[in-house]
């Protein structure tokens, strides 16, 4: 997927907001050395400065990274990289792996944890949180039917795995859990009426490529009335996101 990092900075902060309950899983440990692994355009990558000496944030596009170079500019303690989760360079280099809203970007969670567990040093902690199985379920449920109804075929990109599952690939890991749970987190979209229709445009934005914009309207709004009955409340769209959080060590 092609990252519009203004956009995401401008429309989509949530991301970063809801991630800051996060935070308060991290040791208070100034000497530790952190991993921000997808760290976007880099806000949480500033928060977590708080809590270590040096904190290295990576993500896989390189317009996020140099939006969150050009953020940061003046943090010393940060530096940023451009890096595919499933090739990390890193070994046993961090106490705290830290991840919020990308694994499931990522189809080989298997290849991810082995990268991660290589990357953290002996008895580092995972600290990560995305969207657990049904996360979306609504939109995306909506968006396939309005994409059949008018002659295209919707795939999932996303990978949002049961409880269960993370566990057992965890454990096959060697990780030991501290805490693992999904809980739904019902998300405020910006822009009132336009909410969906900008999220949409964000992140199927490689589906909609594909099809005439005259058509994408019509999907788009097939998608809003197909949904509005639960996400719409008047004055907001409320998107119905779930969280799977990870606490565990190596
Ligand atoms: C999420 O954070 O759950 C998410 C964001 C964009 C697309 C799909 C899921």
């Amino acid at each position: 997927m092609e990252w519009n990092a203004v956009l995401y900075d401008n429309k989509h902060d949530f991301v970063a907001e809801y991630g800051k309950d996060l935070l308060e899983f991290i040791p208070k440990d100034k000497k530790q050395v952190i991993l921000d692994l997808g760290c976007g355009t880099g806000t949480l990558t500033a928060k977590l400065t708080d809590f270590c000496n040096q904190i290295i944030g990576v993500d896989s596009s390189q317009t996020m990274i140099a939006k969150a170079r050009e953020n940061l500019k003046n943090i010393e303690n940060i530096k940023f990289q451009v890096c595919n989760a499933l090739d990390l360079p890193f070994e046993q280099e961090f106490d705290v792996v830290f991840s919020n809203a990308v694994f499931h970007w990522i189809a080989n969670h298997d290849m991810l944890l082995k990268n991660i567990y290589y990357a953290l040093k002996p008895t580092g902690l995972l600290i990560c949180e995305f969207g657990a199985n049904g996360n979306i379920a609504i939109i995306e449920n909506a968006f396939a039917k309005a994409c059949k109804d008018f002659g295209y075929d919707y795939q999932s990109k996303f990978h949002f795995p049961t409880v269960e599952n993370f566990r057992n690939l965890l454990e096959n890991h060697k990780f030991m859990i501290n805490k693992i749970y999904d809980f739904d987190r019902p998300t405020v979209l910006k822009d009132g009426q336009q909410g969906l229709n900008h999220w949409i445009k964000q992140f199927f934005a490689s589906e909609l490529k594909a099809i005439p914009e005259t058509i994408q309207a019509m999907i788009i709004r097939k998608t809003e009335d197909l949904t509005r009955k639960k996400l719409w409340n008047g004055k907001e769209w409320i998107a119905d996101y779930r969280r799977l959080r990870v606490i565990a060590n190596k």
